[in-house]
């Protein structure tokens, strides 16, 4: 099985390392020159665990290579996967499909016998079969069909999804594009995956129901967190006790700052897009983009009433600028939300993150933060400290060394990572979500 996939962003260059991990000969298309370079000497253009180590062994091996070169890639192929990005549009809601519109056109020419042409990006329903009459127009005589394969990964853990994954979505109207689509996926299907079949338009819809499913999950904790705070319960207990009914679950029940990311944030604004263009709005999800908008800024103003109203000429030490941890994402972070209104509101603000600082201050700017390299630099001297993401060594920092740093003694843990006990013993005015401290 010969693969293209076109895209060596994060969803292509995981896809197409792990696809050649499963035994297929995969070619990474993409346009940057000195991307493919990179890659070809082992330089990963993200952080992702474990993905250098397939990325290296797979080329060495000869079944994963990188070039510019579309037509020949293409040429040779069997299947060709499309996963470029779909960001939100400037000032808009939806995604900006140019880049799948855009390959697509670019495939077209190069199609020798029959290809499938595979979505992997997250995009609108009816995507497969605009590209279907993309790739007619481009080129008449191709023999071809288009499918939607959704991708399900999480960043920090997108290797491990993708080779164990909870399931594994097709999507395709003809029976010979199904058969090729098995093929690719039937290392897995031979674990035990379970492989759902469906139309183009299934699947599609399928993976912006998952996302929008999932961002609505974290919704409903974080506001049931609120309501725990003023009526004496514990958000932890609660999840904990909603978890262990079956149909609910355990995951995604963690309460926050507000979840961010590159695909929560972009997906459930498409979705709720998608929704009331096709008259049937999407109220529920539109209620999650709200709320999630509203918890950022309310994380803010939590740090503000900790430190007595104002935070006018205090020093906050924030820690965590990354939307979760393992990843050097910052894209649509609580963070960004809180520093650049903590500046705005006079603070001096102090920011760590292991991975994620530069890309954070590149957003906020120089003026907003001092980035700190260690997470007790960044305590020095705070009247305030601020928990934003669950990075695992914050768990595990010395709270009495901490307590020893800061001037003022205000922590506010958005994460709960740390015991309230030992906090308080340690000297802090604690305060954490969903509970009391
Ligand atoms: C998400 C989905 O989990 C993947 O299945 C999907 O493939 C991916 O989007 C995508 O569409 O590409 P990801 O954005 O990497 O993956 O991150 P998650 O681990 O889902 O976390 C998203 C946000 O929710 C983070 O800000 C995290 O802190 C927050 N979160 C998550 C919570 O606040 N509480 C939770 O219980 C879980």
């Amino acid at each position: 099985m010969n693969i293209t996939v076109i895209g060596t962003g994060y969803v292509g260059l995981v896809s197409g390392a792990c696809l050649s991990e499963l035994g297929a000969h995969v070619t990474c298309v993409d346009l940057d020159e000195g991307k493919v370079e990179r890659l070809k000497q082992g330089i990963m253009p993200i952080y992702e665990p474990g993905l250098e180590d397939i990325v290296v062994t797979n080329h060495e091996a000869g079944k994963l290579d990188f070039t510019t070169d579309t037509g020949a890639a293409v040429a040779k192929s069997d299947a060709v996967f499309i996963a470029v990005g779909t960001p939100q549009a400037d000032g808009q809601a939806e995604a900006d499909m140019s880049y799948v519109y855009g390959a697509a056109k670019g495939i077209a020419p190069h199609l020798k016998g029959y290809t499938v042409i595979i979505d992997k990006s997250t995009v609108p329903v009816g995507t497969a079969r605009r590209v279907a009459e993309i790739i007619r127009a481009e080129n008449p005589n191709a023999d071809f069909d288009v499918a939607s394969n959704p991708e399900f990964l999480r960043e920090g853990s997108a290797v491990g999804d993708f080779m164990r994954p909870d399931r594994v979505v097709l999507g395709a109207d003809t029976e010979r594009a199904m058969t090729v689509l098995r093929r690719i996926y039937r290392p897995l299907a031979l674990t035990g995956v379970p492989v759902e079949e469906c139309n183009p338009e299934t699947a599609e819809m399928a993976k912006y129901a998952s996302n929008s499913f999932l961002a609505a999950k974290i919704t409903f904790i974080n506001q049931v967190a609120d309501l725990c705070e003023k009526s004496g319960a514990d958000v932890e207990d609660v999840a904990r006790s909603m978890g262990l009914d079956k149909r609910i679950g355990p995951m995604f029940l963690k309460a926050g700052p507000g979840y961010g990311g590159s695909c929560f944030p972009k997906d459930t604004n498409a979705f709720a897009v998608i929704g009331r263009r096709n008259g049937s709005p999407q109220h529920l999800v539109e209620a999650v983009i709200t709320a999630n908008e509203d918890r950022k800024r309310r994380m803010c103003e939590r740090i503000v009433e900790a430190c007595g109203g104002s935070v006018e000429g205090k020093t906050i030490a924030v820690l965590g600028l990354t939307f979760k941890p393992d990843t050097d994402d910052v894209r649509d972070s609580p963070a960004l939300t809180i520093v650049s209104k903590l500046h705005e509101m006079g603070a001096r603000v102090k920011a760590h993150d292991p991975m994620g600082a530069e890309h954070a201050q590149a957003i906020f700017g120089k003026q907003a933060a001092e980035i700190c390299d260690e997470p007790y630099a960044c305590a020095t001297g705070a009247d305030a400290v601020a928990v934003v993401t669950d990075w695992a060594h914050f768990k595990t920092l010395d709270l009495k060394r901490l307590a020893a740093t800061v001037r003022g003694k205000v922590v506010v843990d958005m994460r709960n990572i740390w015991d309230a006990d030992e906090a308080i013993a340690n000297g802090f005015d604690y305060h954490c979500i969903g509970r009391a401290p």
